[in-house]
């Protein structure tokens, strides 16, 4: 959707910020994942490495969903990222991933929130989709940790 000058939905600046601070962690997701998947090493590494490219590429198509609806709703999307963690090995990417993600889950959450008392329902929709394919990586994550 384009930009309005009144668009037909207004919703507040907390809530615009809220959607910054997904792209925020989103962008930083992704990056953190990619150089993940280009740092694998050992064999069990290797295994798992297309998770990490794969999962970094849904946070980039989540990230464009965000901005393009924050930028639809009058909002600009930001450039600053939330703090990219690498990690020195499969437990450790791992481990920083999980939490990461967590921290995804429990934003998601406060913004369906803030969407539905704003009565931006359609904000609220897309979220609720953004956090179950979020619970997802967190499973995924917490399983490959188990399995390390
Ligand atoms: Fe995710």
């Amino acid at each position: 959707m384009t930009r309005k000058l009144k668009p037909v939905v207004k919703v507040s600046d907390e809530l615009k910020k809220m959607l910054n601070d997904a792209i925020a962690i989103e962008i930083a997701a992704s990056v953190q994942y990619m150089w993940q998947y280009v740092q694998v090493i050992g064999t069990k590494g290797v295994a798992v490495a297309g998770k990490f490219k794969e999962t970094a590429i849904a946070e980039m198509k989540q990230a464009e969903e965000i901005a393009e609806r924050l930028w639809y709703l009058n909002g600009t999307p930001t450039t600053q990222l939330a703090p990219i963690k690498v990690g020195e090995n499969l437990k450790e990417f791992l481990e920083i991933d999980t939490k990461i993600e967590e921290e995804g889950i429990r934003l998601y959450k406060r913004i369906i929130n803030q969407a539905q008392k704003e009565g931006d329902i359609t904000t609220a929709f897309m979220v609720k989709k953004i956090l179950e394919v979020e619970e997802e990586h967190h499973d995924l994550f917490t399983t490959m940790l188990e399995e390390i």
